[in-house]
């Protein structure tokens, strides 16, 4: 059975573009290709979860301007309804500036989070139903936190399992954490966070204590091209990632966090998630950009078959 999950989160215009090398401060590179898309930790999120077959309720925000017709232009291609998209009339878009080294396909970005680092009470009010009937919810960390923090009370206190991708780092309360079904550093975040340096699984065991003892009930941390370590309170592991010929990893620990969120809501649990989710994310690392890299249900299928 498929059940409903909500992503609220982070709306921006990718400007992405592809460079020999990234620059150093003061430098001017020559790139080589330039590409403009959807982005945004929440709407990649978002947009994987949908592709890959969720029934994902979408909630963001944008400024009243073109660079929105990027979101619009980007649900509607998918079908994925538009009904939550908030509109500060006074605040743009936001956007995000992202060099790729075309040798490494390592990235450096500048985010300007714009609207939708302005989702207000009354927009919140206007979801409040849909939060309280998801099976899941979805967050990260580039939205104005004390948006969050209200969705936060919202699912928690209506029983609601709360998934928080912690990216990209911010400061973040206990109270916000204490509760969560699920946290989804990577390894830089998870230290950031515990202060335990993530390499193995015996020091990804040390962090997720410590997530434990603030109250989350499980921990996945993603691990790059080495997978993602997976702990409930009884059992952890670090699944390999599968192997693929890396063009832009920009967006994977999101093509990730979209297809754990659809796989969990179809009654996976969190090994078998683990296994779809990676396999999306490494579609979507062989491809350039963040949202138009994720792959349809049936690539996914398709690769998984290919793979066992
Ligand atoms: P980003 O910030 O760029 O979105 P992230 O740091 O949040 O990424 P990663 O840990 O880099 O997330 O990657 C998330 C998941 O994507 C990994 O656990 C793995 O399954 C998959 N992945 C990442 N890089 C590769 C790769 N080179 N090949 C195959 N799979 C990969
Ligand atoms: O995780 C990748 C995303 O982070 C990009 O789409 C960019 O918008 C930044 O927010």
């Amino acid at each position: 059975m498929k059940q409903k999950v909500t992503v609220f989160g982070s709306f921006v215009v990718d400007l992405m573009a592809r460079t020999p090398h990234l620059p150093v401060p003061g430098e001017t590179v020559r790139g080589s290709l330039f590409k403009q898309g959807a982005g945004g930790k929440g709407f990649n999120q978002g947009i994987a979860a949908h592709k890959a077959g969720g029934n994902v309720v979408m909630i963001t925000k944008v400024g009243k301007d073109s660079m929105a017709n990027v979101a619009y232009d980007a649900m509607d291609a998918v079908g994925l309804s538009k009904e939550y998209v908030f509109v500060n009339e006074e605040v743009g878009t936001g956007i995000a500036l992202i060099s790729v080294d075309e040798n490494t396909s390592q990235n450096e970005i500048v985010i300007v989070p714009g609207a939708c680092n302005t989702i207000t009470d009354e927009d919140l009010a206007k979801v409040e139903e849909h939060i309280k009937s998801s099976a899941y919810v979805l967050v990260q960390l580039e939205v104005n936190q004390d948006a969050n923090e209200k969705v936060a009370k919202i699912a928690k206190e209506n029983g609601v399992r709360f998934i928080i991708n912690t990216a990209p780092y911010q400061p973040m309360t206990d109270e916000f954490l204490r509760g969560a079904y699920l946290v989804t550093p990577n390894e830089v975040e998870a230290e950031e966070i515990t202060g335990v340096p993530v390499k193995d699984l015996e020091s990804a065991d040390k962090a997720a204590k410590v997530f434990f003892e603030k109250g989350v009930e499980n921990v996945l941390i993603t691990l790059g091209s080495r997978g993602v370590y997976v702990a409930t309170k009884e059992r952890s592991e670090i699944i390999p990632c599968f192997k693929v010929q890396a063009v832009d990893t920009t967006g994977a620990g999101d093509a990730f966090n979209g297809g754990f969120l659809t796989a969990l809501s179809e009654g996976k649990d969190l090994w078998e998630a683990a296994r779809f989710a990676q396999a999306l994310a490494a579609i979507s690392v062989t491809r350039m950009g963040t949202t138009p890299a994720m792959p349809t249900r049936e690539e996914i299928e398709a690769f998984l078959a290919e793979r066992s």
